[in-house]
């Protein structure tokens, strides 16, 4: 097939632009590399850099795409709730003007990244994706806009599409030569903060709130492998079906404690993590667990590296190439 990645610079849309390519399939990444990397850009895909506000230059009529996967977005939830404005023009404006861009080439399917966060404090674990939806930060209810807007986008122009909620996405795409992972800057995200303190580039780790009705009182998260997290796009645009709209949850079904998190990082690494606790932060939901049954009965999706070891291990390797490590 001929596909659009957007955000194909990115953490996750380089590993499935590598993987897509990997298949046999002929990409073009849409990215505009405001928080992407031109290092993780595919050779053999041919790169547009600019803005999925300005994606009809590119799905044009004439240029006979056969699917869109939509990754480009702003994706931290704390910066969401102090400049939503940018949230809502970036995820939701831009996405709705990528989707007239698909309207108006008749491109057939699109695969979509949405987000634990659209569900908000679950009132269910494992979160299955019929779960009542209350976004409890702007990120996730720009996602959710998109979400919704997909649905419409099948019923009345009969779009093949797919949303696939992720829980939160770890490790790293290492095989061969190829190694693609995680470098957000600023970074949000537990684990690569967590190597951060393991390398010795932070002082502490720290941890909010330790008064959540869990296990030890931190937050519980589901946390996925990048490369399992990627096979499972290739399987959804070869399930998407015109004029439906499919939604899959994305985890491995099992929640580890931030705590709990940090043992794995100290195991893995060999090297101190101190930890410092903060109060709650806005937003954070105690537990988001997924239900992913029905990701693996309709698109048989199996993931192959389900353990928080390997995806941490995989994370530090990545980490040890692309940052100093202090000695310990
Ligand atoms: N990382 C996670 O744990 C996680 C969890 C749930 C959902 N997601 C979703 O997955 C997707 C990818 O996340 P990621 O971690 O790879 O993020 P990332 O920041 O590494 O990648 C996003 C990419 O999109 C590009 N981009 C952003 N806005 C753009 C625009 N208007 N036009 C063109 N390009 C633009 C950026 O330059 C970047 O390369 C996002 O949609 C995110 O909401 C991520």
């Amino acid at each position: 097939m001929k596909l659009l990645v957007t955000g194909g610079a990115g953490y996750i849309g380089s590993v499935v632009t590598r993987m897509l390519l990997d298949a046999g399939h002929q990409v073009v990444v849409l990215d505009d590399l405001r928080t992407g990397h031109r290092a993780a850009l595919a050779p053999e895909a041919t790169h547009v850099e600019a803005s999925i506000h300005d994606a009809a230059r590119v799905l044009t009529p004439d240029a006979g795409f056969d699917g869109v996967l939509h990754f480009a977005a702003l994706i931290a939830a704390g910066e969401s709730m102090v400049r939503p404005e940018l949230y809502w023009q970036n995820n939701t404006v831009g996405s709705l003007a990528l989707l007239d861009a698909v309207r108006a080439a008749r491109v057939p399917r699109l695969v979509f990244s949405s987000t634990a966060a659209v569900y908000g404090n679950p009132l269910e674990l494992p979160i299955p994706e019929t779960a009542v939806k209350a976004p409890t930060n702007t990120y996730g209810a720009t996602k959710l806009a998109v979400d919704m807007a997909l649905t419409s986008e099948a019923v009345g122009h009969g779009l093949a599409a797919v949303s696939l909620r992720y829980f939160n996405v770890v490790g790293a795409h290492l095989t061969g030569d190829v190694a693609l992972g995680e470098r957000h800057d600023p970074e949000t995200h537990l684990i690569p903060i967590a190597l951060d303190v393991a390398a010795g580039r932070r002082e502490k780790l720290q941890l909010f709130g330790d008064d959540y009705p869990t296990v030890d009182g931190t937050c519980v998260r589901d946390y996925i492998h990048v490369a399992d997290l990627a096979r499972a796009h290739l399987l959804a645009l070869d399930a998407a079906v015109g004029g439906r709209h499919r939604i899959y949850n994305l985890g491995n079904g099992s929640g580890f404690s931030n705590r709990q998190v940090v043992e794995v990082v100290r195991e893995v690494t060999g090297r101190p993590v101190p930890v410092e606790m903060a109060p709650r932060r806005d937003g954070d939901p105690a537990e988001l667990v997924a239900s992913s049954a029905l990701a693996r009965t309709e698109l048989g999706w199996v993931p192959q590296k389900p353990t928080l070891h390997d995806m941490v291990a995989d994370a530090w390797t990545f980490y040890q190439a692309h940052h100093p490590v202090q000695p310990s």
